[in-house]
């Protein structure tokens, strides 16, 4: 109100306008916020499919808080472990530029926090927008311990697609009718194959077709004719999913955290890791409609194979809401595609594409070849009741014959800044030890792998490309790649084994999809490129928990560049020791 008695001069009044103005754009820039949130990791009594659980859980509520910032915002999360476990916490596909401390996998950025302490992870997400996750990093404790993290566009910036009505995060996860540590426990005991899941569930939920779930089914009401964008994320352990709403078109506009050129489809297949965003319109007469998803099993191995239901309930349904529910009002299920549908997975996958053309790098300093597989190891005793894998012997899994150990006593990233010698080796080799028909009829010999810690060093700023074959190795199967600390560009993909001449020309330079994660398909292979931009240890596994467990991981230690802005931040003070 003074200014308003100011007497000026037109030309300054025009002036002060313009500063005004310039301050006012200067702070929507600026508007990056700081959230801060305190995550409380604690058992609590969880009931589904009539039985109670003790959970772990994060502040009670499973699954856990949805965190929702803005591109360019700041997150600051202590975790106090009230569990009974070691956890850690990773914000997966958040790239924690020279912040390998806020990362999380356990023995790789950090040691466990363990019972009764806590840790704070500080990190600020920068240039990414979409959908990412959050989810404990630490042995099976993901199973229960898991959230969206959302990022929307920074204020003031739109999404390259109409602002929808509303945003439904829809988190596919995988429940086990016991303790998931212990089911894990007797896996690593026995050396088989871990108990398959019990249900799958959407938002904690498994739905109307399971026993004693029909009344916490998941709704969403939605007003006809609004459109709703469904942010969906694989956060189940050890599934691929095809996921559908019934008679509703999906249209699919970005993955992890890159828009993609919009395609529609009627189901998606989503990988453990990824995340999907679609377009929905509820277009349809006034009704309740199933959005279902089942597994995409490629394995020769038992899986889960229920459906885990939520509904989609329009505002305007008859009987919606009502007591005394007609048959009439049943809702309308989505066809799925069957189990071992590749076909189906294959095109949709072929079809993300980035939105706009991309910067792919185009002379590659680091070219790798990495075979990805499981393999077992032979015992002494196979009737040992520790060898109850195939033939008596224990599973494992690799990259390149080498089936990853994690460390015990210091993280690789505390060894590493502390100069600490014999927690790992820098020596992975960039190709498989030899040479052989990898999805063909391989000879027993090479299905053992050998159990090392080895890491692969890359130069700051190398640009790498790594192409993941899948081997038929025990079972051909999709492995969905996951990279921390760092995106890739989907360059190609194909089945059988890749062919450097004839696959590389083919290549799509122009407008690959951008990701954290990517599956091979199954006895086939995918190939990546990134830049090695970001200094620290970071992990690269599949998100297949259970091959996880069995080895199937690697870390690059991306060395530190010139100058502070490309060398590693000094560690919190709080990092927890091992
Ligand atoms: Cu989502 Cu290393 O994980």
């Amino acid at each position: 109100m003074e200014l308003l008695k100011l007497t000026v001069k037109p030309w300054s009044s025009c002036l002060l306008l313009g500063l005004l103005f310039i301050f006012a754009f200067l702070a929507s820039l600026s508007h990056a916020e700081i959230h801060y949130h305190e995550f409380v990791i604690e058992a609590r009594p969880v009931k589904r499919l009539c039985r109670t659980h003790s959970t772990v859980t994060v502040n009670g509520q499973f699954p856990g808080p949805t965190l929702q910032v803005r591109n360019g915002d700041t997150l600051v999360i202590r975790a106090i472990n009230r569990a009974r476990y070691n956890v850690t916490l990773h914000w997966h596909g958040v790239h924690q530029t020279r912040n390998p401390w806020a990362d999380g996998p356990e023995y790789v950025t950090q040691c466990p926090i363990q019972p009764g302490r806590s840790y704070t992870y500080r990190f600020t997400i920068e240039d990414q927008e979409g959908t990412l996750w959050w989810h404990a990093h630490s042995r099976w404790l993901r199973a229960t311990v898991y959230g969206a993290l959302i990022v929307y566009p920074r204020m003031g910036s739109p999404y390259p697609f109409p602002m929808p009505k509303r945003e439904i995060p829809i988190l596919i996860g995988e429940w086990w009718d016991r303790d998931p540590m212990d089911v894990l426990r007797q896996a690593l005991f026995t050396g088989g194959a871990p108990n398959i899941s019990d249900a799958l569930t959407i938002n904690g939920q498994p739905g109307d077709l399971y026993r004693c779930s029909s009344k916490e089914t998941v709704r969403f009401p939605v007003e006809a004719g609004e459109t709703i964008l469904l942010r969906i994320i694989n956060s189940a352990m050890n599934q691929e999913h095809f996921f559908g709403v019934a008679n509703h078109r999906l249209t699919v506009v970005g993955v992890d955290t890159s828009y993609t050129k919009p395609f529609p489809t009627s189901v998606i297949m989503i990988a453990p890791g990824q995340t999907t965003n679609v377009l929905l319109t509820a277009d349809q007469p006034p009704a309740r409609y199933y959005m279902a998803a089942h597994a995409y099993n490629t394995a020769n191995a038992a899986f889960d194979n229920t459906t885990t239901t939520a509904i989609l309930e329009y505002k305007s349904a008859p009987f919606n809401g009502k007591k005394g529910k007609s048959r009439s009002s049943a809702p309308i299920f989505p066809i799925l595609p069957g189990f071992n549908d590749t076909a189906t997975a294959t095109a949709f996958t072929a079809r993300i594409k980035s939105l706009h053309q991309v910067q792919v790098p185009t002379v590659i300093d680091e070219n790798l070849f990495f075979t990805v597989g499981l393999g077992l190891i032979n015992c002494s005793n196979p009737n040992s009741p520790r060898c109850q894998g195939p033939n008596g012997t224990r599973f494992a899994a690799s990259i390149n014959n080498i089936s990853f150990v994690f460390p015990r006593r210091n993280s690789l990233m505390q060894a590493y800044i502390q100069g600490q010698p014999g927690i790992f080796t820098t020596d992975f080799p960039p190709v498989p030890p030899i040479i052989f028909d990898y999805t063909g009829n391989v000879s027993r010999g090479l299905w053992q792998p050998r159990k090392r810690t080895k890491l692969y060093k890359l130069k700051f700023g190398s640009r790498v490309q790594v192409v993941f074959q899948d081997t038929s190795i025990v079972s051909v199967e999709d492995h969905p790649m996951h990279l921390h600390g760092h995106e890739f560009y989907v360059v190609g993909s194909g089945f059988g084994n890749f062919n450097p001449s004839t696959d590389t020309a083919k290549f799509n330079l122009i407008d690959p999809p951008r990701r954290n994660t990517i599956g091979t398909p199954p006895g086939g292979w995918v190939a990546v490129r990134f830049v090695a931009e970001n200094p620290g240890i970071w992990l690269l596994h599949c998100h297949i928990d259970s091959h996880l467990t069995w080895g199937l991981a690697m870390a690059f230690l991306v060395e530190n560049g010139v100058g502070k802005l490309q060398t590693v931040q000094p560690p919190p003070l709080d990092l927890p020791r091992c």
